[in-house]
């Protein structure tokens, strides 16, 4: 099977701004290194990190709203700079930032057709766009700021959906919403791409919300992803000591799996001050001399299974902490 996506050593890096150093040229700083997975067709894949990780900026990158390095493929063919990428849609982290404050709904979800000049008998209407994500024709009058965060999402899901993409990354779908909502938000997800063979990329800094949704997940610390796989698989027995401390940290873990002594230590390092090494070092229970200064890469360990650790494969849960 041909991948949906595939994304093949990503790299990103930005300049900082100046006017931060008081001499000298301003650094460049590494946000992503090393970012290698693919997406199939019709999963919901998670990507999951702290804040700060940079799970917008790989979006973005993905998009090609951001410079990157490597490589990205859409259904085996590469993506270049001003390559069509229509195939793919955003649901952005901020809804009502990303609506123009003085448009009103119904033209905000079918702006996407003028942009990319699509003939008028391949358009759908903002009525029937609406009703794909749930909700009324009224809502067509309405203006951003008029939506409840539930809405807005849904608003921001029907305009990903108006290009009729195969894809949507939908950056952290549930932030900001009760708890009740981001049910909805979550199974109205699971609709669509039951009923529409939709792929999502869903990107979040709360794992819970992958338990129930994510066929397989990948774990981004500092701008490397550390651990990918099949999402039971990584819930159930955790590679990475950063995966297993995310889980142990879970709001309501099974108490038959959680740790104390795997629970995450500290602050995540700014970017300016990324560890030498495992860039995971200074935070991890396990960490050993050759973590400080060796740098793991990301290897497969299983079919379907990587990870970045010096001590590759072995058990997390049945590790004693140094
Ligand atoms: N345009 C930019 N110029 C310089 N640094 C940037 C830029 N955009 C993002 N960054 C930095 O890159 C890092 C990753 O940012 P990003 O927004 O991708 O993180 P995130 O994982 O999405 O975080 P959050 O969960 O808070 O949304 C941050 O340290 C951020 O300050
Ligand atoms: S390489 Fe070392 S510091 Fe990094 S996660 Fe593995 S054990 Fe921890
Ligand atoms: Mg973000």
């Amino acid at each position: 099977m041909t991948a949906l996506y595939q994304v093949e050593d990503l790299r990103v890096d930005m300049q900082l701004p100046g006017g931060l150093i008081p001499f000298g040229k301003p650094p460049r700083l590494n946000i992503l290194e090393g970012i290698s997975f693919e997406l199939n067709p019709g999963e919901t894949f998670g990507l999951v990190g702290e804040s700060g990780s940079g799970k917008t900026t790989l979006a973005r990158a993905m998009l090609g709203l951001v410079p990157a390095t490597g490589t990205l493929r859409f259904r085996g063919a590469a993506l270049t700079e001003a390559g069509l990428r229509r195939g793919t849609a955003m649901m952005f982290q901020d809804p009502v930032a990303s609506l123009s404050p003085r448009m009103q709904v119904g033209a905000a979800i079918i702006e996407p057709y003028a942009i990319h000049r699509i003939p008028k008998a391949e358009r759908a209407s903002a009525a029937d766009l609406l009703a794909r994500v749930g909700l009324p024709p009224a809502l067509a009058a309405r203006y951003p700021h008029e939506l409840s965060g539930g809405q807005a999402r849904r608003v921001c899901a029907a305009r990903a959906l108006a290009l009729n993409p195969a894809l949507v990354i939908a950056d952290e779908p549930t932030a900001g919403l009760d708890v009740s909502i981001q049910g909805d938000i979550l199974n109205l997800m699971a609709d669509l791409k039951r009923d529409r063979g939709l792929a999502f990329l869903v990107i979040t800094h709360n794992l819970s919300v992958l338990r129930h949704t994510a066929d397989r997940i990948a774990v981004l610390y500092l701008g490397r992803l550390v651990e990918t796989g099949p999402a039971a698989e990584v819930f159930a027995r955790p590679l990475h000591p950063y995966t297993a401390s995310l889980i142990a940290s879970e709001p309501d873990p099974d108490p038959r799996r959680r740790r104390a002594d795997l629970a995450i230590r500290g602050e995540i390092p700014g970017l300016l001050r990324r560890p030498s090494g495992c860039v995971f070092h200074t935070r991890c229970p396990l960490a050993v001399a050759r973590c400080r200064s060796e740098a793991p890469i990301l290897r497969e360990i299983a079919p379907g299974r990587s990870l970045r650790c010096h001590l590759a494969g072995q058990d997390t849960t049945e590790r004693t902490p140094t």
